[in-house]
């Protein structure tokens, strides 16, 4: 099996962190394509291993088919360099989100229908043994009827995080690509895709909303919102609520609760690294640690998977589609509230500044311990 990155600075280096610390036994990284190596943390290691790095994909493929090509480059590229890796023979793993507009997803999918070469997308808890043992209990019934799921995220970022990036917090980026970029697509992303995840109804599928209703926010001057209250109701009856901010003042880690009619899932990384279910009768089950390496360098095991068995990839075009057309509708719908400079505190932590909206967390936490978004919070046609 031939296997290639695609931007190796950025988020790529964890794919090469995958090969690095073995956690992929039994494959080897066998090109690189990125046009500023030398930025890459990872040169020296790439130069040790002696695998050949290209300037671009035309040079890569004019030496070698890969059998897997990963994508881990600026969004706007995932379209064409999908395009490209498969009209020219190979399956390919994009990074997350695989495009901001469904048209561009759509397109995607009838290459890979007409090459049949196999499209996966690296939202990485869709991989991961953790979720998929989650979702293969669910489906059995074990769980009972899914109920109510819910997400917690509180990230603060530096005001550098927006103020150094031609993308972050934009619609379009500098040089005129729609990016569409917001905490929903970008840092979240992962937390909401999950739920539609595993309320979809065949492994590899993804629950679409069929009520949705938003409040976002910015803190930070930027085009989108870093803040967001949303809630729906997907077609099987399970509630949803997604809260999450890169403005508020005290930073938290993923938590999340998803109740079931026999049992209710657990998992707050800030105290535990690992899910677990507790049942009716107190009998505790533990799914394993979704965070951990190991599990998220299971995206390309299991692509890995469906390439030799000729299966579906974990989560695919299909798979995002939920979580795709949920944010582009909040982003066309709804109103973003910007926190208004006298609610606002400017912080110097560790060399960096940091905004942040007074009384945000404490609403965030009050409206995750009461299942509900803000009063204001405004119903999106789907
Ligand atoms: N799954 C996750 O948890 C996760 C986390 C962070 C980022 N991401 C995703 O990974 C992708 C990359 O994000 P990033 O923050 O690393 O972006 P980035 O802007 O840092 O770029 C990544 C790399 O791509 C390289 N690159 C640029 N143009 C290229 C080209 N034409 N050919 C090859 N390489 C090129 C850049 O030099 C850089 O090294 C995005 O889709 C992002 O959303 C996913």
């Amino acid at each position: 099996m031939i296997i290639a990155l695609v931007g190796a600075g950025g988020y790529g280096g964890a794919y090469i962190h995958f090969f690095q610390e073995g956690l992929l036994p039994g494959l080897t990284l066998d090109a690189v394509v990125e046009p500023y190596i030398e930025k890459a943390p990872a040169a020296e290691w790439i130069r040790a291993q002696q695998i050949p790095v290209f300037q671009t994909l035309e040079e890569l493929y004019d030496v070698m088919t890969p059998d897997l090509t990963i994508l881990s480059t600026p969004i706007p590229l995932h379209v064409p360099q999908a395009v490209f890796c498969m009209e020219h023979g190979s399956h390919v793993l994009c990074e997350k989100p695989l495009t901001p507009s469904f048209d561009d997803a759509m397109l995607l999918k009838l290459v890979s229908e007409r090459t049949g070469k196999k499209l996966g997308v690296g939202f990485q808890w869709s991989f991961s043994d953790t979720m998929l043992s989650l979702k293969k209990d669910i489906a059995s019934g074990v769980l009972g009827r899914p109920l109510f799921f819910k997400t917690h995220i509180s990230w603060v970022r530096p005001e550098s995080y927006y103020a150094d990036s031609n993308w972050k917090g934009r619609i379009r980026n500098a040089a005129g690509d729609l990016v569409c970029d917001s905490i929903l697509t970008n840092a979240t992303a992962h937390y909401l895709h999950n739920i539609f995840f595993l309320n979809g109804a065949s492994m590899e599928s993804a629950s679409m909303p069929t009520e949705l209703r938003g409040f976002l926010g910015r803190v930070y001057p930027i085009e989108t919102f870093d803040t967001c209250f949303v809630e729906g109701l997907l077609p099987n009856g399970c509630r949803f609520l997604h809260i999450a901010s890169h403005g508020a003042e005290i930073n938290s880690e993923p938590k999340l609760e998803y109740t079931f009619e026999n049992a209710t899932v657990y998992f707050d990384s800030n105290t535990d690294p690992t899910l677990y279910a507790v049942f009716k009768d107190g009998h505790r089950k533990e799914y394993g640690q979704p965070l951990s390496e190991r599990e998220v360098s299971q995206k390309v095991s299991r692509m890995v998977e469906a390439i030799t068995n000729d299966t579906l990839p974990c989560c695919g075009v299909d798979t995002i589609l939920p979580h795709l057309t949920t944010c582009a509708k909040l982003l066309e719908q709804v109103p973003i509230h910007t926190y208004p400079v006298e609610d606002q505190c400017l912080q110097l932590r560790g060399g960096s500044w940091f905004t942040y909206a007074r009384g945000l967390y404490e609403q965030m936490d009050q409206y995750y311990q009461d299942g509900t978004v803000p009063e204001n919070a405004v119903t999106v046609q789907l």
